[in-house]
Formats: C-alpha cells, sequence, structure tokens
C-alpha cells in the first residue's frame, strides 16, 4: 500500500473530539495511557493558544488527499546547558506523537516526526531535539530512526507507568544531522 501523502496543520476546533478520546478511551493512545484525564482541558488550550504557545504547542498530521486528521505531533520546550548565571540556557525540544490506530504502520509516523523537526529547526534556533520512548515500543523505536533520530540511551525509571516505575530509552537529533526528507 502507498504511504499517504501528509502534512502538518494547526489545531482547529474539530480536532478537539480526537483529542478527548485520547484522554477519555483507555489504551486509544497506546502505552502513553495514564488514566483518565480532563477531557474539558483541550476546549481550553484550544481557546487560549490554538495549542501554539511559545514553550509547547501540538500540530494535527493530517492525511492530504482525505482530508482527515490521522493524529498529532507535540512539541515542549526544555533546557540543558550554559553556565548556571549564563543568560545563554540552550532550550531543546522534546517531541511526541500519537496517531489514530487505523493510521498506524503505513509510513506516517516517521515521516511526521522527520518534517516536525524541520519546521522546529527551520524556525527556533534549537540545536536539539529529543524524544523518549518506551523499550517495548518497537515502532517509535523505528519510526525515530528512520526520522533521523539516534539513539543516547536508557534513562532508569523514567516514568511510572501500568503499575510500575520502568525505564525509557532516549533519542535525539541534532541540528546538523541530515534530514531524511
Ligand atoms: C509509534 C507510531 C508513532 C509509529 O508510527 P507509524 O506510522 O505506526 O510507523 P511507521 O509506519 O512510520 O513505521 C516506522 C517503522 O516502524 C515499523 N513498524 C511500524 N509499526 C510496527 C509495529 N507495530 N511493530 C514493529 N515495527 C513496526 C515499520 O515497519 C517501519 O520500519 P521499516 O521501515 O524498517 O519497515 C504510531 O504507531 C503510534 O502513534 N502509536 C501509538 C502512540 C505511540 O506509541 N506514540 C509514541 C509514544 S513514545
Amino acid at each position: 500500500m502507498a504511504e499517504p501523502s501528509i502534512r502538518l496543520r494547526p489545531v482547529v476546533e474539530d480536532d478537539l473530539e480526537m483529542f478527548r478520546r485520547f484522554l477519555t478511551e483507555p489504551s486509544l493512545i497506546g502505552l502513553d495511557w495514564a488514566g483518565f484525564r480532563d477531557a474539558q482541558e483541550p476546549a481550553r488550550r484550544f481557546a487560549t493558544d490554538g495549542f501554539l504557545g511559545p514553550d509547547d504547542g501540538r500540530l494535527v498530521v493530517e492525511v492530504e488527499d482525505d482530508h482527515v486528521a490521522a493524529g498529532f505531533v507535540s512539541y515542549q520546550a526544555g533546557q540543558y546547558g550554559g553556565g548556571l548565571l549564563s543568560a545563554g540556557m540552550a532550550r531543546y525540544w522534546e517531541i511526541g506523537i500519537a496517531l489514530l490506530p487505523e493510521w498506524r504502520g503505513r509510513g506516517i509516523g516517521w515521516r511526521a516526526q522527520a518534517m516536525l523537526c524541520d519546521y522546529l529547526f527551520s524556525h527556533t534556533p534549537a540545536q536539539r531535539i529529543q524524544a523518549g520512548t518506551h523499550p517495548e515500543n518497537i515502532a517509535e523505536q523505528k519510526s525515530l530512526v528512520k526520522a533521523g533520530f539516534q539513539l543516547e540511551g536508557v534513562v532508569r525509571a523514567a516514568e511510572f507507568r501500568a503499575g510500575q516505575w520502568r525505564d525509557g530509552y532516549l533519542y535525539s537529533r541534532l541540528r546538523d544531522d541530515p534530514s531524511p526528507l
């Protein structure tokens, strides 16, 4: 099956139902399911800044031919490096992704994450984009490598999930790493 053509676009009101589903349908989001969450929160956030804040945001992954939302990508700022008193603390981005089950395994995940990196490197001076995933999430591990990321290592006891503390895998793509797109 041909890989569907996709684009990233800002969130619109019609996408809020998909966000509500990810917050209230157990395991729809996959391994990141962390229990029921406030289903009204996406509407409040949308009203505040359309999910396009300076420190974090979301873009919808849209299948171009069908004009349907396949899922979303997210980005959140963090800081590394620079001396304690340095004004030049370097911001990096941590990205995430969730696709609806019917759109998984069709070459969308790696391309959406590669597109998000190109977008963030193009519009912000960040040197580093990182992404964490679960040891059992083979699809995301492969997807990140295809999107130009490298495995940095294991972050021990990185998250409390499904009843216990679990390790995570940390990946990064730097500004000078080649884009696969
Ligand atoms: C993880 C996710 C983003 C991957 O995106 P995707 O569109 O399904 O994956 P892709 O089609 O881009 O495939 C990328 C690679 O992973 C492989 N892959 C895809 N699904 C797989 C699976 N279930 N098991 C093993 N490998 C898989 C593909 O074969 C491809 O590798 P290849 O080119 O070597 O064959 C998507 O499945 C998803 O949203 N899952 C639920 C949410 C989630 O886990 N988010 C990440 C949390 S850290």
